[in-house]
């Protein structure tokens, strides 16, 4: 008698523990999966503190490895979720879209190529240095994307429609293999930095 009510109580406790880790992993995972869409910040009445709170969100996407792989730090892209230098060894070159004989065409084509794990897009190229992420702050990033000297000269109504509509930065939400999805959806981003461009575009 006491064996069954032992036996029955170690079964409970596991599947409670089992459940526990499931819910834990199930929440975890959604948070990075998701953002928060932009009226769960209508609630923050002070406009910096919102808008910076709308910016941090949305650098959940910007700081995404899907965002920073083609921003590195100096003239290599950098590869998968680790980010790490581009196998085999390509450079910018003068215009992003590397040197004669290792341009990104070469390997980079239209569209993915999930057979060979190879992302693509017809416009595959790097991102200029100056418009470098990896390894800067959030802060940083949100000033350099401001500056029209450092971001190709645009304004906020050119950054915005960029950000939300170009089908280059959309690549990161479909980006093909086994490769980790940008959070939330482009639309969503774009609407996290319209709210921010509205509310003054403050950096954190
Ligand atoms: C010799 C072939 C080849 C050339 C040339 C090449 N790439 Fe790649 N690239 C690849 C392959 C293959 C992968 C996928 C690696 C993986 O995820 O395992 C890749 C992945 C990438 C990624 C990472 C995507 C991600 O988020 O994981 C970026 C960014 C990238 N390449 C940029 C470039 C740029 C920019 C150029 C030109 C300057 C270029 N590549 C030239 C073969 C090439
Ligand atoms: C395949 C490479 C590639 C990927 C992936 C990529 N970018 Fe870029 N990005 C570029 C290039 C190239 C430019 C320069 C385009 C120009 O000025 O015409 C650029 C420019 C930008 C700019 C202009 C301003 C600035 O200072 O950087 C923003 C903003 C931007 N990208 C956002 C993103 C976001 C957000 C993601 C991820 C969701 C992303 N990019 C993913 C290549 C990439």
């Amino acid at each position: 008698m006491w064996f069954r009510s032992w036996l029955a109580l170690a079964v409970a406790s596991s599947l409670f523990s089992i459940s526990l880790v499931a819910t834990f992993a199930q929440s975890t995972g959604q948070d990075h999966a998701q953002l928060r869409p932009t009226s769960s910040f209508d609630s923050i009445r002070d406009r910096r503190a919102r808008s910076i709170a709308l910016f941090t969100e949305a650098g959940k996407v910007l700081q995404h490895p899907r965002c920073v792989n083609c921003h590195p730090a100096n003239d290599r892209p950098t590869q998968t979720d680790l980010m790490r230098s581009h196998q085999p060894l390509v450079v910018r070159g003068p215009d992003g879209h590397g040197v004669p004989g290792m341009t990104c065409a070469t390997c980079h084509h239209e569209n993915n190529f999930d057979a060979a794990r190879v992302p693509g897009h017809p416009a595959w190229h790097l991102a200029p240095a100056s418009m470098a992420w990896h390894g800067k702050s959030l802060g940083e990033i949100c000033e350099q994307i401001k500056d029209p000297k450092r971001n190709g000269n645009r304004d906020m109504t050119t950054l915005i429609h960029h950000m939300s509509e170009d089908s280059l930065v959309g690549w990161a939400w479909a980006p093909g293999s086994d490769r980790t999805p940008a959070p939330g959806t482009q639309a969503m981003f774009g609407e996290l930095i319209n709210a921010w461009a509205a509310s003054g575009a403050f950096c954190p």
